[in-house]
Parts: C-alpha cells; sequence; structure tokens
C-alpha cells in the first residue's frame, strides 16, 4: 500500500485505485478528478478504444502521472500481477466495449469483453485488498421506459446485446461481491457528453461517431456535411427524443463521490448517474450551435431503430447516497466539448 500523502481537500490518505478502461473518454476524466482528490492511479487498458497519449494528457492536466500497464482485462494472471504490485483498495472498473449497433453484429465479442473481462478481473481482485467496487452500468438496461424519470427500481429491459453484457456484469458483480469483504457501486450513466474545460482530453470515436454530440461536433468543425435527427414525430414537446445528458466531469467526480460513499456501506447498490433534466435533440442542436459560434447543418431523417421517446434520470439516490449532484448546464457541455473538438479537430493524433 501507498504511503498515506496529505492533500489540499478533505482526503486524508491516499489510497491507490485500480482503473481499468483509464485511457477511455470517462475513465480519462476520472483519472484527473481521482489525482485531484489524492488517490494515486493505477491504470490500465488494451487502447482498443483509446490512445497511449492520453497518459502524457492526464500528467499535464493534474500535474502528477498514472501508474499504467498495457494489458486486456481478459488477461487475468497479467491484472493478478499489477493488483499485487500496486495493492489497490478500490477497482473503478470502465474498460469494456459500448457501441449498441456493433453489438448486434458482434455479440461475440461483446460477451467475451464486457462480460469475460468483468469475471476475469473480479477473479484477478479475489483474496487481494480490493473492498471498493465500481461499475461504469448504462441507463441502457432500462431500455424503453414506460415512465420517466427513470429511477433504481424502474424495470430493466435491455434491446440490444451490448445491454445486456451490461446487466449481466451488474448480476455477476453483485453475486461474486456478496461472498467477499467488498462493497460495490453499480452506476448506472445516462448519456455523458463534454470534455475537460481546457479542451486538452475528450471524446474520441472511432469512425462516424453513432452518439449526437460528438456527430453535431465534427458537423461544426468541417468532418462532416451535415448531422441527421432521427425523427421529430415523436410524442414530446418538439418531437424529437429527449434525453438525460451530463458533463463527462460530473460525471467523473460523481466515481469520487462513490469511493468515498463505499467507505460507509458494505452492500452492492445501484445508483443512476444523470442531472435529471431532459433535453431534445433540437435543444442540444441549438445549444450546439450557441457555443460554436454558427448554426449545426441538420436535416431531420427517419426514426433510428431502438430509440426511446424520453428517457431521464431520477437522481434522488445519487443525491442521499452519494452527496452529490451534476452542477454543469447544457451550455457548459457545449462549450467544452466544442474546446477539445476546435483544438484536436481530427481527435488524437
Ligand atoms: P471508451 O471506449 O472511451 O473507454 C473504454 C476503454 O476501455 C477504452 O480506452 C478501451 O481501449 C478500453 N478497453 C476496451 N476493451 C478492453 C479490454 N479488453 N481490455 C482493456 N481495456 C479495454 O468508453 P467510455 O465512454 O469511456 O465508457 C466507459 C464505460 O462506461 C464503458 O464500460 C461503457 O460501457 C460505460 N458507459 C458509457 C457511456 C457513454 O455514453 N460513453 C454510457 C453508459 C455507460
Ligand atoms: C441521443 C439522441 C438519437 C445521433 C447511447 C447508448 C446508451 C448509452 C448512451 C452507453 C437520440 C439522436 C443521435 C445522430 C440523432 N451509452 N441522434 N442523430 O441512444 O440516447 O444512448 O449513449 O451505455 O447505451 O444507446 O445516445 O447520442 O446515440 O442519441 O438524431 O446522428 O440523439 O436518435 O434521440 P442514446 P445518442
Amino acid at each position: 500500500m501507498n504511503q498515506p500523502r496529505s492533500s489540499g481537500n478533505d482526503q486524508t490518505s491516499a489510497d491507490t485505485v485500480l482503473v481499468t478502461g483509464a485511457t477511455g473518454y470517462i475513465g480519462s476524466h476520472t483519472c484527473i478528478e481521482l489525482l485531484a482528490s489524492g488517490y494515486d492511479v493505477i491504470g490500465v487498458d488494451n487502447f482498443d478504444n483509446s490512445e497511449a497519449v492520453v497518459l502524457d494528457r492526464i500528467a499535464e492536466l493534474a500535474g502528477r502521472p498514472i501508474a499504467f500497464a498495457e494489458l486486456d482485462i481478459r488477461d487475468t494472471d497479467a491484472l493478478r500481477k499489477v493488483v499485487a504490485e500496486h495493492q489497490p483498495a478500490a477497482v473503478i472498473h470502465f474498460a469494456g466495449l459500448k457501441a449498441v449497433g456493433e453489438s448486434v453484429a458482434y455479440p461475440d465479442k461483446y460477451w467475451s469483453v464486457n462480460v469475460g473481462g468483468t469475471l476475469s478481473l473480479l477473479d484477478a481482485i479475489a483474496d487481494s485488498a480490493v473492498t471498493k467496487f465500481v461499475f461504469s452500468s448504462s441507463c441502457t438496461v432500462y431500455g424503453d421506459p414506460a415512465e420517466v424519470p427513470v429511477n433504481e427500481s424502474t424495470p430493466v429491459a435491455p434491446i440490444s446485446p451490448y445491454g445486456r453484457t451490461k446487466l449481466t456484469a451488474e448480476e455477476m458483480i453483485r453475486d461474486i461481491l456478496s461472498t467477499r469483504d467488498c462493497s460495490g457501486l453499480l452506476l448506472r450513466y445516462f448519456n455523458p457528453v463534454g470534455a475537460h474545460e481546457s479542451g486538452r482530453i475528450g471524446e474520441d470515436p472511432v469512425g462516424v461517431p453513432n452518439n449526437l454530440m460528438p456527430f453535431a461536433m465534427q458537423v461544426a468543425v468541417g468532418r462532416r456535411d451535415s448531422l441527421s435527427i432521427f425523427g421529430d414525430d415523436y410524442d414530446t414537446p418538439d418531437g424529437t427524443c429527449v434525453r438525460d445528458y451530463i458533463h463527462v466531469v460530473d460525471l467523473a467526480d460523481g466515481h469520487v463521490a462513490a469511493l468515498k460513499a463505499l467507505d460507509a456501506t458494505d452492500t452492492c447498490e445501484i445508483v443512476n448517474l444523470g442531472t435529471g433534466t431532459g433535453s431534445s435533440v433540437l435543444d442540444v442542436v441549438n445549444a450546439a450551435g450557441e457555443a460554436v459560434g454558427t448554426p449545426i447543418a441538420h436535416q431531420v431523417v427517419g426514426r433510428r431503430d431502438g430509440d426511446a421517446a424520453i428517457v431521464f434520470a431520477d437522481t434522488t439516490k445519487a443525491e442521499a447516497m452519494l452527496g452529490w449532484k451534476a452542477e454543469r448546464t447544457m451550455a457548459d457541455m457545449c462549450r467544452d466539448h466544442w474546446a477539445w473538438q476546435s483544438q484536436n479537430p481530427n481527435g488524437y493524433e
């Protein structure tokens, strides 16, 4: 275990956190917030969907580096060596595959990484010093919810292989942690967008973006001609779908709050991480245009299969259990996403 180190905030001792998927979009922002809160980080990633240069940017922004090992989380022996060397007290498990459409085409890959990889990780930390486990789950497990806002008791009904792997991983984690001296939080994120306010790190999708904000920002920067809005005939105020967009730095802060909350519980709980506010596709397109300074070119096309009309979170449990609430506005999300996209028009190069 690392020696406790004083820090400039309420974190009194620096525990080491193992962060899987550390160089990915949410992982990289969380590493920075963990370092700022006095934790030490050992990150792992196989760079399947991220770049090594992210490690330099984390060090630049945080003022100190994370320790890092390049590995595939399905390599249990490699993970076990990392755990033995760094003796983490907690794990935040981001590593995984997240593209809904790809999961339909390659379900075997998704079950292997998202479920097999999670089992490998749980195996690697068995009999270790890890007493806190945080998992990146997704609002996708709710499918098309009958009622909003969505709380943690809303029935789950994932409609893609991706969603089913997330739900299965949740159940597996809960079963296995129940046999160990290890508490857990299964965090169901809504729609993360934005970037570190410096614009030095951000989301860098491979190929054509599946998600709304990255696509809109690639239009703004000239990489794409026009955004297709998937349907304006939904039963919503302006006819376009409504989602709960959350700034990635608020989400990262939610993970720091989660680690602290895990000190006070010995259970494994599900918590939604969203803002509690719904924004329509047109709201996002308009806010993005404001941030960029010119409108985002767009046209309305037909609905995309599988899209729910309205999804947003009930944040009551997150506020009560984590003492955490998202603070950043849609304008902040668009400003910071644009800072990233405009400074890095082609992503990490
Ligand atoms: P990301 O793709 O940017 O990050 C995931 C990281 O995991 C990448 O750096 C990738 O290289 C790494 N990785 C993938 N397979 C690996 C393997 N076998 N071994 C080691 N590393 C591996 O995605 P993100 O947006 O940062 O998402 C992080 C987590 O949050 C994922 O589990 C995702 O399912 C979940 N999540 C994301 C969203 C979202 O919209 N971004 C929403 C809900 C949940
Ligand atoms: C948002 C809205 C689209 C692109 C996804 C995953 C979910 C979770 C969060 C990981 C929808 C519309 C989009 C475009 C559009 N991720 N849209 N034109 O589908 O709410 O959730 O990310 O766990 O699992 O499914 O996010 O950004 O794809 O779409 O009109 O080019 O924008 O129809 O209404 P979604 P999204």
